[in-house]
């Protein structure tokens, strides 16, 4: 055994084939699972795709950082179900680019956020989590409540995401920035083109209570209203055959 490696570092070209081979036996245990991706992603028929609202909320999430402390991911473990709430599915993702599963959990994870809490709730915690959880270590995000959001290049955001694959049609581009300030909004007439363009369960709501502006912690309320309830596929599956 040694001497045939002792052998084989006397021999360039046997070297080099022999790294290849070794280096693609790697290759292929890591690229091998992909050919079954079809089967091992599930389905998930009433899945819809995040409003442009959310697109933008989900963009203040990322240049936040709150993924820094934050993961999005419940593993099939016994603790973090009865935590958290229902394993994460790889489905739940598919349209999340980037994805936000994270490593580190200085706050909870929040793969279940989604209708855990109200918007009040929300907008009282960004402003100053220590009002409503007197121990938190989490920074405050006042400045969201004044900052108006800017909407008018969300269309921008949704034909990018279309390019990596997101089942955004023209419509919803073209109307990408009256339905984030529709969403936001619910006595207008923005509201109902949310509806029918991304379906009648779209949350609609006026996120930070203030009618008189579209700010970002609207968005932000809105994309954290919905993380976890772009399907309910999770939910119907039977959690009790986690270790
Ligand atoms: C320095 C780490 C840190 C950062 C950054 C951070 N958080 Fe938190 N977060 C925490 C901690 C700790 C808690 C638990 C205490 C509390 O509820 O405030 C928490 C709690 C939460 C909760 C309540 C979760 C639950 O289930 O009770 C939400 C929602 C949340 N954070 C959202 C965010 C958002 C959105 C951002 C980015 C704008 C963010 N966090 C940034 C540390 C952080």
């Amino acid at each position: 055994m040694f001497n045939l490696h002792y052998r084989l570092e006397r021999n360039a070209i046997g070297f080099v084939v022999a790294i290849l081979v070794v280096a693609s036996i790697g290759g292929f245990v890591e690229i091998a699972p992909l050919f079954t991706i079809d089967e091992t992603v599930e389905k998930a028929p009433d899945m819809r795709v995040y409003t442009p609202l959310e697109v933008a909320g989900r963009n203040i999430y990322i240049r936040e950082g709150c993924y820094a402390c934050h993961s999005q991911m419940i593993r099939t473990l016994r603790d973090e179900v009865e935590r958290y709430g229902p394993y994460s599915l790889a489905v739940e993702s598919q349209y999340d680019h980037p994805m936000l599963w994270g490593s580190k959990r200085t706050g909870p994870d929040l793969a279940r956020v989604g209708g855990k809490y109200s918007n009040d709730w929300h907008v009282a915690h960004l402003n100053n989590p220590r009002d409503v959880v007197p121990e938190s270590n989490m920074p405050a995000y006042r400045w969201m409540s004044e900052k108006l959001l800017r909407t008018k290049d969300l269309g921008g955001h949704l034909a990018a995401l279309r390019d990596v694959g997101l089942p955004y049609t023209d419509e919803m581009i073209a109307n990408a920035s009256n339905d984030a300030i529709g969403q936001a909004n619910p006595d207008t007439d923005l509201a109902a083109g949310v509806a029918t363009r991304y379906g009648d369960k779209t949350y609609v709501a006026l996120f930070d209570a203030d009618l008189s502006k579209v700010t970002e912690m609207d968005a932000l309320v809105a994309y954290l209203q919905v993380v976890g309830r772009l399907t309910e596929v999770a939910h119907q599956l039977p959690q009790d055959e986690v270790e």
